[in-house]
């Protein structure tokens, strides 16, 4: 294998990723880490992200949420590129939190509505430019440890991170066929501004504050570089990256012990 080809290069040039929920965050700090490893970006949010230095990046104000407009940011950065190689959909809230029967129900409809729909929106894009094109394409679904874990006052975000595994699973099952890899991804503990909201609850609202109040105290957080390595590795890179089992619809893996900001 060739240097071209091992971070899943074509014969088109560098791959081409899309990162929602760039404009600060973890999907920042993917752009920031794909750039450094060439590959060509389209990025977008509901505020514009920042194109990293020296990148070469469509970015867009985007809002999840709305399908065609998805849609429309889906084809800008294939009428720019020619195809997209890998799609994360990283865009994500985590309010309202508290006691689901005090949530107000708008409050809940906009989280379901980036955090579901808007997953579902993206991955629907990608899927049909797969189907569409020649090759393999990798599709990411950022997921959490709260899809499996049930946190006291995250309802929304423990309900919204469980459809995002089945909604990656059936659609892995569904795409085979037109060369669709599924993973869902709980990229582990990143210090931003959704882990500062959550260290800024009371604990009457998130009885379980302590634990990301520790660890803050411990610079127990993972970079977002390291986020970004294992994702090119084990979900772009044609020679290491990761195929379901057979019959199986994903790939889900949570971000193992790295370099941390401590
Ligand atoms: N941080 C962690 O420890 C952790 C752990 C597990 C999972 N996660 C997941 O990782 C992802 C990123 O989280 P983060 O910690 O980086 O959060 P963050 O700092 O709050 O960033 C969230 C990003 O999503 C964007 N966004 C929110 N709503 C959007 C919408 N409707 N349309 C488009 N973009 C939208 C935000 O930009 P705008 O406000 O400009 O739209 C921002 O760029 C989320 O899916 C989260 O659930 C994070």
């Amino acid at each position: 294998m060739t240097d071209d080809t091992k971070r899943g290069k074509g014969a088109d040039g560098a791959p081409v990723a899309v990162v929602t929920g760039a404009s600060r965050g973890i999907g920042a700090g993917l752009a920031s880490y794909f750039a450094s490893q060439g590959l060509r970006l389209g990025l977008c949010a509901r505020t514009e992200p920042t194109s990293p230095a020296g990148a070469d990046a469509v970015t867009a104000v985007v809002d999840v949420g709305d399908a065609a407009a998805v849609d429309r940011f889906a084809d800008e950065v294939v009428d720019r590129f020619g195809r997209i190689d890998l799609w994360v959909n990283n865009a994500g809230v985590l309010e309202p939190v508290g006691p689901l029967a005090d949530a107000d129900p708008a409050a809940l409809e906009r989280h379901v509505a980036t955090n579901i729909l808007g997953v579902m929106h993206g991955t629907a894009a990608f899927a049909r430019h797969v189907r569409g094109r020649a090759g393999e394409g990798s599709l990411v679904n950022i997921s959490s440890g709260a899809a499996a874990t049930p946190y006291r006052g995250w309802a929304a975000y423990c309900a919204s991170k469980a459809a995002v595994e089945m909604v990656t699973e059936v659609v892995g099952l569904e795409e085979a066929a037109s060369g669709l890899l599924a993973y869902s991804v709980s990229p582990g503990v990143v210090d931003t501004d959704m882990q500062a909201l959550t260290r800024a609850t009371p604990a009457d609202v998130f009885p379980d504050v302590g634990r990301f109040l520790r660890l803050h105290e411990e610079g127990a957080f993972l970079t977002p570089d390291w986020v970004g390595e294992c994702i090119l590795e084990r979900c772009l890179d044609p020679a290491t990256r990761w195929r379901p089992v057979a019959g199986q619809g994903l790939v889900h893996f949570r971000v193992p012990d790295g370099p941390t900001t401590g």
